[in-house]
């Protein structure tokens, strides 16, 4: 794929990478792709914002050689120092090792962390602005979206936004702008990359928000480092930020479960056919057979979030620990839960689910049920109410 210019000047040195399917090591399946963005701004002072992932350094470098010598570069932005970014930072600090590196403090910390030597820093914080010749550059701090060291840059005279990992999406594309794709798919791969990834972070992520609406800065296309370019929908991606950060909620309900002889699985259903009898609209997933990150991202917008296990060895099912482990790590916003499972010779697995349902915020609303071996006709009327009356309170 070649170089792409997105506004006059202003050209995507990015590479797509089509056959990554995880990211993080395994926390984060990216059945998509994803893309590396990386943008060189052409101007009296030539300037690089971000880089791409070490396996594609080779591919970006000729990208850039496709515009300018490298050596030319005389600004290079780091917003994000994560080596999915910053892997190209040794080799193009190799072309152009004159060139003046703006980052974050803690992204100067970084990437002496990362590649010891010696370069130029000039290290900014919010409100720091740099001439480049026509256009200016606003730098905002953005800690922990995700990392210490994240930032955004900001090109005045573009409108343009470049807020690295925020608003991205991971998907492998060959048109870069959200109207020249499927808009559902854009939009369902940025909510799960805000479920997986920026839940924990969703106070930060709204008080940022409100800081540059107080700012003014007038915002007509933001180009993040992983996806498409918002170029027909940054309103629409900033809104449901706001809502996903607030944690505002449908009326809906995720239920997960894994079952060894189906009891638990008898009961799961039963539970959502009352939810669904006020009408709530449920998801029921297999946690043993179901990607974790699809789930996580269901839950999202969803207001309660039942969980269930048969019980092996005094707890849960293995995979539903894993979820839930996932789940305590994130601790999405305002959620209600309830906890159920059928039992044989022992209990357990109710009592950790709840236990660990607290641990990631979630306000349970009902006792655990529990049901010894398998549910008869009058033990699943039982668990239709059960559902019912979760379903009222939603
Ligand atoms: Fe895409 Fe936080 O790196």
């Amino acid at each position: 794929m070649s170089t792409i210019e997105i506004k006059k000047g202003i050209h995507w040195v990015g590479t797509v990478d089509w056959n990554i399917r995880s990211f993080h090591g395994p926390a984060y399946h990216t059945q998509r792709g994803t893309s590396y963005n990386s943008y060189l701004i052409l101007d009296e002072k030539i300037t690089l914002v971000d880089f791409v992932d070490i396996h594609f350094v080779e591919e970006w470098i000729r990208k850039i050689q496709q515009i300018i010598d490298p050596s030319e570069i005389d600004y290079i932005i780091v917003n994000h120092i994560e080596p999915d970014h910053s892997g190209g930072f040794p080799k193009i600090m190799e072309y152009a090792s004159n060139a003046k590196i703006f980052c974050s403090q803690k992204g100067k910390e970084g990437l002496m962390a990362h590649y010891p030597g010696e370069y130029r820093f000039e290290v900014v914080q919010t409100g720091d602005c740099i001439h480049l010749g026509e256009r200016t550059i606003q730098f905002i701090e953005a800690p922990m979206l995700h990392w210490p060291d994240s930032m955004f840059t900001y090109i005045e005279e573009e409108k343009l936004l470049m807020p690295n990992d925020a608003f991205g999406q991971h998907i492998a594309f060959s048109k870069i702008f959200d109207d020249e794709n499927d808009q559902c798919i854009v939009f369902e791969e940025a909510k799960k990359y805000y479920a997986n990834i920026l839940t924990p972070f969703s106070s930060l992520v709204v008080k940022k928000i409100e800081e540059i609406v107080k700012m003014g800065l007038e915002i007509d296309m933001i180009a993040p480092s992983h996806g498409v370019i918002w170029r027909s929908y940054p309103d629409k991606i900033i809104e449901k930020y706001m809502q996903w950060g607030k944690g505002e909620s449908e009326r809906k309900a995720v239920i997960v479960y894994d079952t060894m002889w189906n009891s638990t699985e008898k009961m799961a259903n039963a539970i959502m056919e009352g939810l669904m009898s006020e009408g709530v609209d449920v998801r029921l997933y297999r946690s043993s057979i179901t990607d974790t990150n699809d789930i996580i991202t269901e839950i999202l917008d969803a207001k309660a979030v039942l969980v269930a296990s048969s019980v092996i060895n005094r707890t849960m099912l293995p995979d539903v620990a894993y979820f839930l482990e996932e789940l305590a790590g994130l601790k999405p916003k305002d959620k209600i839960g309830a906890s159920f499972g059928s039992y044989g010779w022992s209990k357990g697995a109710v009592a950790n689910i709840e236990k660990k349902m607290k641990e990631a915020g979630i306000k349970l609303v009902k006792e655990g049920l529990e049901i010894n071996y398998v549910p008869m006709k009058e033990d699943l009327k039982v668990c239709f109410e059960y559902g019912k009356e979760i379903g009222k309170m939603i």
